[in-house]
């Protein structure tokens, strides 16, 4: 018998990661029926829609408008639209990506309903209860029936809480298919034309983390380090809608958009935005995602963080910098000299993690 499936999600990564997910559960239509719920963390065009356009994902079934607002109010607000969603579809089982706090939300009312739950990205931890990623991770794992985990510390962290190791299942990594997928395409993007650059010759920042931006002096630490950097290179920064608000409550704005050789500019498309990244000298970021997308394009990545729960990256072209200015512009220099570390790209991130999933759930 045909099982019914909802997946759900609602911010940027999200989306990134569902795309393979949905191309296997169609291709194994005799046994699944699949919806998918957008839950409407994200809503921007830049932060939504552009990603259904650029990745041809199929319209949302269901869209929950849960915005933004306090953790509590946003987790709340998309719990109970889809916990409606849940008794009218009586779904088999949820598919949750990623750490937001989509992930946490839908998972704690399809346990309350006993619906089975499959978490796609489990296990990993920064260790780091300051994140609220890292309380939405333990908390999605611990709730769930299925752990589908992209790097092999994933499976240590989980047998190390005690998670029946009959539930977790080593799969490889969805973002990678996504990036597999596209490669064509993004290889034809002319974003580097729109913006007048040549290969290697600039670097890219992302910024969103709240331990990054969510107090005057972090964001003016970053500030000083930028101003050191962009004497030697020119960096092309898409803002992350916080990082704006937060910039704009500051009064820095101005500041950032008078450094020379700094190019700020709306959210990017993935498609502009992954070649943004592989042609790319390095990238400055605090991304989950972009560190895994950088390390598998053997792209240099300075993670603007103190930790990272993705430590496979580690051993490719990644390196951890917080906001330390003195490691950022010597590992800047090596790199700009050409000494850049001989990436490993981790083991089964190969472009066929979804297909393993759907298998196993099969
Ligand atoms: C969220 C996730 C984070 C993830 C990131 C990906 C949580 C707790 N955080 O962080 O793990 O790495 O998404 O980008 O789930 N905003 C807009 N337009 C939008 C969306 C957000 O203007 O379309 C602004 C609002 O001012 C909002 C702020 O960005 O308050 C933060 O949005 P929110 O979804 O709460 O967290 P992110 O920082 O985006
Ligand atoms: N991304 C994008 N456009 C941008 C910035 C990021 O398409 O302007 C993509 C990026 O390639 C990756 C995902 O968004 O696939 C990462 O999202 P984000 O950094 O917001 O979240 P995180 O991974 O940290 O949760």
């Amino acid at each position: 018998m045909k099982k019914k499936i909802v997946i759900a999600g609602g911010a940027r990564p999200n989306f990134i990661k569902i795309v393979p997910l949905i191309r296997e559960f169609k291709r194994y239509k005799k046994h699944f029926d699949v919806l998918f719920v957008h839950t409407g963390q994200h809503y921007d065009f830049t932060m939504s829609e552009i990603f259904f356009q650029d990745l041809c994902i199929p319209k949302p079934d269901v869209f929950l408008n849960a915005g933004s607002s306090s953790h509590a109010i946003q987790t709340a607000k998309i719990m109970m639209g889809f916990e409606r969603v849940l008794i009218k579809e009586k779904p088999d089982l949820i598919v949750v990506v990623g750490d937001v706090n989509s992930t946490l939300a839908c998972s704690l009312v399809a346990s309350k309903l006993n619906i089975k739950i499959a978490h796609v990205e489990s296990g990993l931890r920064s260790f780091d209860k300051t994140m609220p990623e890292e309380i939405n991770r333990i908390v999605t794992d611990s709730l769930s029936d299925y752990l589908f985990v992209t790097e092999k510390s994933g499976m240590e962290n989980l047998k190390k809480e005690g998670i029946d190791k009959k539930k977790i299942f080593f799969v490889g990594n969805v973002m990678i298919d996504t990036l597999l997928l596209n490669m064509r395409k993004i290889d034809k993007s002319d974003i580097l034309k729109q913006f007048s650059l040549r290969p290697d010759s600039y670097g890219v920042l992302t910024l969103h983390r709240p331990s990054n931006v969510d107090t005057e002096d972090s964001f003016l630490e970053i500030y000083a380090i930028l101003k050191s950097l962009l004497g030697k290179i020119r960096i092309i920064y898409p803002v992350h809608p916080r990082s704006m608000r937060m910039m704009r409550s500051y009064g820095i704005l101005g500041k950032f958009k008078k450094l020379n050789n700094l190019c700020m500019t709306k959210p990017l498309g993935y498609v502009d935005f992954i070649k943004l990244i592989k042609k790319s000298s390095f990238v400055l970021t605090d991304s989950g995602g972009i560190q895994e997308e950088a390390a598998f394009m053997r792209t240099s990545c300075l993670t603007l963080r103190e930790n990272t729960e993705r430590p496979a990256t580690l051993k490719g072209t990644n390196y951890l910098v917080g906001r330390n200015k003195d490691k950022i512009l010597r590992h800047v220099k090596n790199i700009l000299n050409g000494k850049i570390k001989d990436g490993k790209i981790p083991e089964l991130w190969d472009g066929k993690a979804a297909r393993r999933i759907a298998k196993i759930l099969i």
